[in-house]
């Protein structure tokens, strides 16, 4: 999906999503493990205020192990809860439910003393396009297959999705702009895939992930297309790769076309291996 973002736009789902936020007593703040930084919108902290929070590392089947680790302890020095998530095989539901049920601990006990036992915990979900939200709600909600929230915000009707372990998830997620103003945050955006075709064309977008690769994971990179990296320009390695996947027209030529849908799809598919991206330290 593709929002165009205007200021104005911004702040009505700003304030639309910060109405939603009186209704529920925790967010879920969904990001992509791959690029937890350039994954997260600008001004969050600003949005989510004082309410209970926790940031869900999604897709952590893709990222690598050690980056998962150190995203969960960076969020952890900094005092908010986080895990990781595997929303399409429903991995990571369980802790997330635990997380839930310590985080709004202080409002429980308010509502026990008042005698009100086991009221259910509601929740609701945030984060930028393509992060995984329709597929987390789908998981806790049992539900397959339905698109949630199309659109930016989140709609009036405000229905009550149960789930186990007596949560509440509000139905529609609210839909948060990305980070614009930084070129490598744009890359990053662009080579998962969550901003499609909007900055560069395909074929410079596979050029760009060659070199990415080709500098910090070349043993990955080597691995699955078995290509000399040692004294060849990104491009020279970019050509070999199609040479080697047949991707060529006739004359003789490479067919960068080709060769720029395959890597960006294996990429983002994982067969090149599970990358993270970006790191706390950086
Ligand atoms: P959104 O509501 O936040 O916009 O995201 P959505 O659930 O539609 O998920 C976006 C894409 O990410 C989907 O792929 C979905 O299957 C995939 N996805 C979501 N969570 C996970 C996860 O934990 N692991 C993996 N590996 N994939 C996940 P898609 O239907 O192929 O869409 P697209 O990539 O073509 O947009």
């Amino acid at each position: 999906m593709n929002i165009n973002w205007y200021p104005g736009h911004m702040k009505k789902t700003k304030e639309s999503i910060q109405k939603s936020l009186t209704m529920v007593d925790v967010v879920f703040e969904l990001i992509d493990a791959r690029i937890p930084f350039s994954s997260q919108n600008p001004i969050i902290d600003s949005i989510v205020g004082e309410k209970p929070r926790i940031i869900i590392l999604n897709k952590a089947d893709l990222a690598s192990n050690n980056g998962n680790k150190l995203w969960q302890e960076y969020f952890l020095n900094k005092g908010i809860k986080s895990l990781t998530m595997d929303a399409l095989e429903g991995k990571g539901i369980d802790k997330l439910q635990q997380l839930s049920y310590e985080a709004t601990e202080k409002r429980r006990l308010a509502y026990e003393k008042r005698g009100v036992i086991n009221r259910p915990t509601r929740a609701m979900i945030l984060g930028i396009p393509n992060v995984g939200k329709s597929t987390l709600i789908n998981s806790l909600s049992g539900r397959k297959g339905a698109k949630t929230g199309n659109r930016p915000g989140v709609t009036k009707s405000n229905q009550w999705i149960k789930t186990k372990a007596n949560l509440e998830l509000l139905d529609t997620p609210g839909i948060l702009w990305p980070k614009f103003e930084d070129k490598e945050v744009a890359l990053n955006l662009a080579f998962t895939g969550a901003i499609k075709d909007e900055i560069l064309d395909t074929e410079t977008l596979a050029l760009k992930l060659v070199e990415r690769l080709a500098k910090y994971f070349p043993n990955l990179l080597n691995n699955r297309y078995n290509v000399e990296l040692e004294g060849k320009s990104y491009l020279e390695v970019m050509e070999n790769i199609g040479r080697k996947r047949g991707c060529i027209i006739k004359g003789g030529e490479i067919d960068y076309t080709k060769v720029s849908s395959i890597l960006l799809d294996e990429f983002r598919k994982g067969i090149i291996g599970k990358i993270t991206l970006e790191f706390p330290e950086e």
